[in-house]
């Protein structure tokens, strides 16, 4: 449709039918009787009859049959053939479901990302739904809060690039595309870092802090194009972001030049009553309308209190306008003007749904997401004809998908992933009991009778146990203030130990967990996550040594809870601790290490490397150049991490961050050169909204893993900087 027509469009529209535009409903409280789930408080919502035919947009209503039946009642009685937006939450994946968010970083392959959104997509548009829930750009640095899943770490640029490809997946090259859908990215902002790990609560944190951690990924998203922004649940600095002009407008919209829609969280309009920063609904429409955000989610506030709030001026119709001219706009970015229906098909639905291509490539996604934190005593690989214990209530286990899974509950096992590629006589599979969700009032598994299970597993030298926590335990509404494993879980562990067998750990979670008591009694730990629909193939293909693990922690794996938060990019402090010289007065722990089980960045494979001959180039620029060379006779990837510190700085700097990274295949004993060049945003910070570069001492640091690398030192002057590329990643948030 052309501008002028839409234009036209706003000029025939009463404001109550704007309103109406501006309102997103599942399609049973505005009057269909089709399914939608819900994501949040049930509030039994209806809205009158007339309304029905103006609302804007349906949640979480997916599938072609659903969204053709809605659509096609709905332009029957639009009044201006205004069809409806469909909205979903297809995080990891839409039929053939990937990795959760937080195991997908562990590959450190935003391609791979990029691919898995781009198969969502299909899936999800062919299935109705015009926008995803999706990037969620959070980042995390407390494993207690449910929704580290969804997220892709605690770094910002893994986040960022993550978040960038992720966007470029899912919107291809054309909304209108039948198998495109707009990329929402959330939640704006900073709702990875509520106090406490506890759901929903406050974000403590300095503007800085703000700045340089969080807000890039959002940034990142929204430079690849992403189509709209989801305000978050929480406060920063005591003001809920749903009702924050600063953010929303002042920064979102005029410093980054955001024009797309903003909408509200799922029912974050109203609760800004329970934020005590509204008294009623009406102070909640006016607050949040001037935030500018534009559709209000599974509240009717807008509807019921937005005329009176323009009549009284407290609100102005020029605002409703521009709003509703945004959504109107996107819309016609899908094309759905002209076709109302967009990619929604039937038989399209039989044909992509799980199709062989995309189980395979779902398959192969999964393979790089695993993290191998032990192997010892050469517990892993083990043989196809070799004879294994499977133990553990994860052994069977088909609820292998994560929160988020768009309402697919389970996938290949992993004990039918091992009997696909073993003889099943080979596998001893016993003491397996479901372990049910806390949710349910289980708090673990039953207890398993020690010696039957010793005589079971007399012939097996290697026994898998396969651990973990409840899929439902993890993501929205799932925070815990206890991470290990439960009871029965761990003593399983020590009690197979016991028996003199090597023990293989196999962790399924959302989260990190808190290991460190079976990590003694593990000759190896493997990091399943939550994999999705090829989870026990992916599995039996590292298990098996197929093919060898390369994930590495995209989030920090806790020493203990009460270490809480602890990530790679801290500060120094006045008095660093020293754990070959630990003296009183400095920033330690009595009876922890500051140091994390297992850092951010770190992943073992079934192959070692060694890198040297580290250099700089300086004849283009700065280059740091080197060599990888692979010591063993196994084939993996590696993936190469630079990190940097600056020494010195008008403000506190971290000890180090992450700046660059490459997936590096290597043949076996293969020596490959490679090279990282230094960008201006690489040595710059954030400050009062300004990229600042301090001229003087900076520190390379090269290696497999955040904390064992080489250094390499080099001093840069303003002149110098300005001769330097600028970053392939768009930091250029502030200007
Ligand atoms: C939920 C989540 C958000 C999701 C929305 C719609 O409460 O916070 O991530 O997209 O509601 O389901």
């Amino acid at each position: 449709m052309k501008l002028s027509d839409i234009h036209q469009l706003l000029t025939h529209m009463t404001l109550r039918e704007k309103l109406a535009q501006l309102t997103q409903l599942t399609p049973l409280s505005f009057g269909h009787n089709r399914n939608a789930d819900l994501t949040g408080p049930d509030a039994g919502l209806r809205i009158p009859a007339q309304d029905s035919p103006h609302i804007g947009s349906a949640l979480n209503c997916v599938g072609a049959d659903d969204v053709l039946f809605v659509q096609s009642q709905h332009m029957k009685n639009s009044d201006y053939a205004i069809p409806l937006l469909f909205m979903a939450d297809i995080i990891h994946g839409c039929k053939t479901i990937f990795p959760i968010p937080l195991a997908l970083a562990c590959s450190f392959s935003p391609e791979d990302a990029e691919e898995a959104a781009r198969i969502a997509a299909k899936e999800a548009s062919v299935s109705g739904v015009h926008v995803t829930f999706s990037p969620m750009c959070d980042l995390v640095r407390d494993p207690r809060w449910g929704r580290v899943m969804e997220s892709s770490g605690e770094d910002p640029l893994l986040n960022a690039a993550f978040a960038a490809a992720s966007v470029r997946g899912y919107q291809g090259n054309d909304l209108s595309s039948p198998y495109s859908v707009a990329a929402c990215v959330k939640h704006f902002a900073a709702y990875g870092a509520p106090e406490g790990g506890r759901e929903y609560n406050n974000a403590e944190l300095s503007q800085g802090t703000l700045e340089e951690y969080y807000l890039p990924a959002y940034h990142a998203a929204i430079s690849a194009g992403a189509s709209l922004v989801m305000a978050s649940f929480n406060t920063i600095d005591r003001e809920p972001v749903t009702a924050s002009r600063r953010l929303l407008h002042d920064l979102l919209r005029k410093a980054w030049g955001f024009d797309g829609v903003i909408i509200s969280d799922y029912n974050a309009v109203d609760e800004l009553i329970s934020h005590t920063a509204a008294r009623n609904g009406a102070e909640a429409a006016q607050r949040s309308l001037h935030a500018t955000v534009d559709v209000e989610m599974m509240s009717t506030h807008f509807i019921n209190e937005g005329e009176a709030l323009v009549n009284s001026g407290q609100l102005s119709a020029k605002d409703i306008d521009e709003a509703v001219l945004r959504v109107l706009l996107l819309k016609n970015q899908l094309g759905l003007f002209e076709n109302p229906y967009k990619g929604a098909d039937i038989s399209e639905e039989k044909r992509l749904h799980r199709c062989e291509a995309h189980l395979t490539a779902a398959r192969r996604i999964a393979r790089s997401c695993p993290v191998l934190l032990k192997n010892e005593n050469a517990a892993l690989p083990f043989s196809s004809h070799e004879k294994i214990g499977l133990v553990g209530p994860f052994a069977k286990e088909r609820r292998v998908m994560g929160s988020w899974s768009a309402g697919n509950f389970e996938g290949v096992s992993l004990y039918e992933g091992l009997c696909e590629q073993m003889n099943d006589s080979l596998i001893v599979s016993s003491a397996y009991s479901p372990l049910e969700s806390l949710q349910n009032g289980f708090t673990d598994i039953e207890s398993f009778n020690r010696e039957t299970l010793a005589i079971e597993l007399q012939d097996c030298q290697k026994v898998i146990v396969a651990v973990g926590e409840n899929q439902d335990d993890t993501g929205e509404g799932a925070s815990k203030s206890d991470l290990r494993l439960s009871h029965n879980q761990e003593e399983l562990i020590h009690f197979i130990k016991s028996l003199g067998k090597t023990v293989i750990t196999v962790i399924f979670s959302g989260r990190p967990l808190e290991i460190t008591p079976i990590l003694s009694d593990s000759d190896a730990v493997l990091q399943a996550w939550f994999l999705g629909s090829e989870s026990g193939n992916a599995l039996a293909d590292l298990l098996l040594g197929v093919h060898s693990p390369s994930g590495k922690l995209s989030m920090s794996f806790p020493y203990s809870v009460g270490q809480i938060p602890v990530y790679y990019n801290l500060y120094s402090t006045g008095r660093p601790a020293s754990r070959e010289n630990p003296v009183r007065y400095s920033s330690r722990y009595l009876d922890c290490p500051n140091e994390p089980l297992f850092p951010f960045g770190f992943g073992l494979s079934y192959g070692s490397c060694i890198v040297k001959d580290l250099q700089f180039d300086t004849d283009n620029g700065l280059i740091l150049r080197g060599e990888i060379k692979n010591t063993s006779q196994t084939p993996y990837t590696e993936t190469l991490q630079l990190y940097l510190q600056q020494p010195f700085a008008q403000i506190a700097r971290p000890v180090k961050k992450l700046v660059d990274f490459k997936r590096i295949p290597l043949a076996p004993e293969e020596t490959l050169a490679f090279s990282f060049e230094i960008s201006q945003q690489m040595l710059c910070y954030p400050l009062h909204g300004k990229q600042i570069f301090e001229e003087g001492d900076f520190i390379c640091m090269v290696g497999t893993n955040s904390a064992q690398l080489q250094n390499l030192s080099f001093s840069l002057s303003k002149e110098q900087y300005q001769h330097l590329k600028r970053s392939s990643y768009d930091f250029e948030m502030f200007t």
